[in-house]
């Protein structure tokens, strides 16, 4: 009253707070046309008020956040007055609610909704940290697929966080995606520099990528393995690897581990053509051999009734709108050349392996050439390998 700021209150706020009450306050707030909400209280307050922001700014039923049918397009600002010590909702980007109706309590996370004193996420990678988590499988920093950074204003808003927090420059670890980021953040006058970091190789500019090489070993190790049931039973394997729309992986784990078949997305294949090939091996006495398929081998398999052949060889449960898989492949390659094909998915397992000796080099010397480029005042570049030896250039021509 003091400040002459017009506004109205809701009180009734319970532990475990109810989604009646936020139906009553977003009423409330498109009636009054309420433009910030002050959440005074602790965390089931703070969650209401988000809940109530969030339902402001969308048509229809908030509460499909909650049942994860929808995600938040945006939400009103919230400041927090804090009642009781280190809620924890005052940091975290997540909002608990109670359906009334059958007791239901779920919760929904939002970027939206993340606390701006970004200093609660920051933490310094001093030494120690780092003499730590070298030579680990998998990532410190944890990753995100971010649609948000897709979005000009958010793009803005982390450029201003940036600053805030006295950055001067960024290291960009991923691919395609997070090069285009990085760009973003380049033309709001934040130095980047992007190191090529995805299993995929799918990056034209480099010969390589990192994370490539430890994830070819870890399929050249599993599908070893792999092979080795195959002698011991005389089956045929079908092992899918990762790579998204690119075959590098499966190419070079292919001829790594032996393998005598592999489908790619960059070369044309029929289902017919995989299978002569395995009866040929097999009428020449191999009846136990490897067919590696790359994830996106699909895109490039040539049309074919494949499962009204499984229907007429007497295979159940399957409908026409099922998606050809490794599983079907497998099943169609046990039916058309009479052996027991049995199919393997690596998924995972390729993207979590102790780094290869090859990464580990590349890591160190990209790591190196990036930070001696920002001290240098030089962003706007990505890091590859050309001819064996690392190097950079603008991220336009990447
Ligand atoms: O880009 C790396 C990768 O592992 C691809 O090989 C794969 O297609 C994709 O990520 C899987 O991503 P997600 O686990 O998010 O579905």
């Amino acid at each position: 009253n003091a400040a002459n700021v017009a506004h109205v209150q809701l009180g009734g706020v319970v532990p475990n707070p109810h989604l009646s009450l936020v139906y009553q306050g977003i009423d409330l707030c498109k009636k009054e046309g309420v433009d910030f909400i002050l959440a005074v209280g602790g965390g089931s307050v703070i969650d209401s008020a988000k809940a109530i922001g969030y339902g402001m700014c969308m048509d229809g039923d908030v509460w499909d956040l909650y049942d994860h049918k929808r995600k938040a397009e945006g939400c009103l600002p919230i400041g927090v007055v804090l009642t009781i010590a280190a809620s924890g909702s005052e940091m975290s980007d997540s909002s608990v609610i109670t359906k009334e109706e059958g007791g239901i309590k779920r919760g929904y996370n939002g970027t939206l909704c993340r606390s701006h004193h970004i200093e609660d996420d920051m933490v310094e990678l001093d030494l120690d940290t780092i003499l730590d988590i070298a030579d680990q499988p998998g990532t410190y920093l944890r990753t995100a697929r971010c649609l948000d950074f897709l979005r000009p204003e958010m793009r803005v808003h982390a450029a201003n966080n940036i600053r805030e927090m006295g950055i001067e420059g960024i290291v960009v670890i991923g691919g395609d995606g997070s090069y285009h980021g990085a760009m973003g953040l380049c033309e709001l006058g934040i130095p980047c520099v992007g190191i090529p970091g995805t299993i995929d190789n799918d990056l034209a500019y480099t010969e390589m990528t990192l994370g490539y090489d430890t994830a070819v070993n870890s399929c050249i190790d599993d599908i070893r393995s792999i092979r080795a049931t195959s002698r011991s039973h005389d089956r045929p394997g079908v092992v899918e690897v990762m790579g998204r729309h690119c075959g590098d992986i499966a190419l070079k784990a292919a001829a790594g581990s032996g393998a005598e078949i592999c489908l790619v997305p960059e070369v044309s294949w029929s289902i017919q053509e995989a299978a002569d090939r395995l009866s040929r091996l097999i009428d020449m006495g191999n009846p136990r051999a490897t067919v590696v398929v790359a994830e996106g081998a699909w895109d490039s398999m040539q049309p074919a009734d494949w499962r009204r052949y499984l229907i007429e060889s007497g295979v159940k449960g399957i409908h026409e709108d099922d998606p050809i898989n490794t599983e079907k492949l497998a099943l169609l390659l046990k039916h058309k050349c009479k052996c027991e094909a049995r199919p393997t998915v690596l998924g995972y397992t390729q993207r979590g392996r102790t780094p290869s000796a090859y990464d580990s080099w590349f890591a160190f010397e990209a790591g190196n050439l990036a930070v001696n480029l920002l001290r240098n005042g030089i962003g706007n570049q990505v890091i590859g390998i050309k001819d064996g030896r690392v190097y950079s250039l603008p991220i336009a021509e990447a």
